[in-house]
């Protein structure tokens, strides 16, 4: 069977490795880095390629740019990666041929996404990137469900390895899917129920309950034949979530949803009100779970063994409508047998308290990546590394 060999298993020495990182960090609005867990998480791989007398050639995308875009530039994170490292980091904007390559140590392409080639798969790209170095090393598991040229293509032309976070978050989140503890619970947020079909489907088979949360709640409430005034709401795809509960009704999973909500005139509100879900007021929107909701929650993860988290259930970035996604946080962190994975910038952006941190068994540098993974069991950039 094929499979990735990771950088421990093999020996790279005094070569050139081209290495995919993601250190697509999330930036303050004056752009400097707002949390650099992502460079952080990757310094062992890092590390331990230069104990190995090899130069490295970074490359990242940063944001979502089309073409170059300066907002988007990666200087913040080399700077900060020089200050993790103790060693001059290179920052390249041009990498035509490895000339630029004057001596051993790091260097770092410019994002990556500056480069239109990137999203829009190019084999010509792939191999100008391979022709950098002698090997490619993949540590960007947070990016792997995309089929962009430098996560998929140069290991076509010179061996690619897995990196040792990838190898770390496939390990976790294996083991999560593969041998979960029961009972299992996923508590999922975020909007749109149309690109969580398939997700949904998925989960309704593995665990035992499915915790509903976010703007994606509020289209299932209204699948459920209830109205929710003026709260965001997919309704092209309600017809959908109708068909995803009578799914679940066959399989193993107990689908929840609000049983009551906090509501308010608009996300910036300085007062909410709890309101049961029957009774949602026309001119109001739902930014929040309910104490009632909040309760059976709590008796769910109290007793799980097994949680997947990904995305807040509540309008966060408002005090007022933080509760619910802070209560979800301080129930996995007070469960002590459980084996929890968190995913998700958005996720761990809104848990306040971040002491309880280490309570949780991993924290996957992926968001949709983890998804997708949990969804399909693979992901592109890692069958790229398969031989
Ligand atoms: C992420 O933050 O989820 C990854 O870096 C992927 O970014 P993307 O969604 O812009 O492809």
């Amino acid at each position: 069977m094929k499979a990735i060999q990771y950088i421990d298993e093999v020996e790279i020495k005094n070569k050139r490795v081209l290495l995919r990182v993601d250190f697509n960090v999330s930036l303050n609005p004056n752009a400097t880095i707002a949390d650099d867990a992502r460079i952080r998480q990757s310094l062992p791989t890092i590390n331990r390629l230069l104990e190995n007398n090899n130069t490295l050639i970074l490359i990242s995308h940063l944001g979502r740019p089309k073409g170059i875009d300066k907002k988007y530039t990666l200087k913040p994170v080399a700077k900060r990666l020089q200050e993790y490292l103790g060693q001059k980091v290179t920052l390249v904007d041009h990498f035509e041929t490895p000339d630029f390559i004057k001596e051993k140590g790091v260097y770092m392409l410019e994002n990556i996404r500056f480069f239109p080639k990137e999203k829009d798969f190019s084999t010509l790209f792939a191999k100008k990137l391979a022709g950098l170095a002698d090997v490619y090393v993949n540590d960007a598991f947070a990016v792997c469900h995309r089929t962009d040229t430098s996560v998929v293509g140069p290991p076509n032309f010179i061996p690619g390895y897995g990196g040792l976070l990838l190898k770390k978050e496939l390990d976790m989140l294996g083991q999560v899917i593969k041998q979960p503890k029961k009972p299992m619970v996923a508590i999922i947020g975020g909007a749109k129920v149309s690109t969580k079909v398939g997700l949904v489907n998925k989960l309704v088979k593995m665990v035992d309950y499915l915790i509903i949360g976010g703007g994606l709640a509020n289209t299932f409430v209204c699948a459920q034949g209830r109205e929710v005034g003026t709260s965001f709401c997919e309704y092209e795809s309600v017809q959908l979530a109708r068909k995803l509960l009578a799914l679940a009704k066959g399989n193993r999973a107990h689908i929840l949803l609000p049983v009551d909500v906090l509501v308010g005139e608009h996300k910036d509100s300085k007062t909410s009100e709890v309101v049961k879900i029957d009774s949602i007021p026309q001119n109001k929107s739902i930014f929040d779970i309910g104490p009632e909701t909040k309760a059976q929650i709590g008796c769910i993860l109290a007793k799980a063994k097994t949680i997947i988290w990904n995305g807040p259930v509540g309008y966060f970035e408002n005090p007022v409508f933080r509760q619910g996604t802070d209560f979800i946080y301080y129930s996995i962190a007070n469960n002590e047998g459980v084996t929890s994975v968190v995913g998700g910038g958005d996720t761990l952006a809104a848990i306040s308290k971040k002491e309880y941190l280490d309570k949780i068994t991993h924290i996957s540098t992926g968001g949709g990546a983890m998804l997708e993974f949990i969804e399909k069991g693979t992901l592109p950039g890692i069958e790229a590394l398969k031989r």
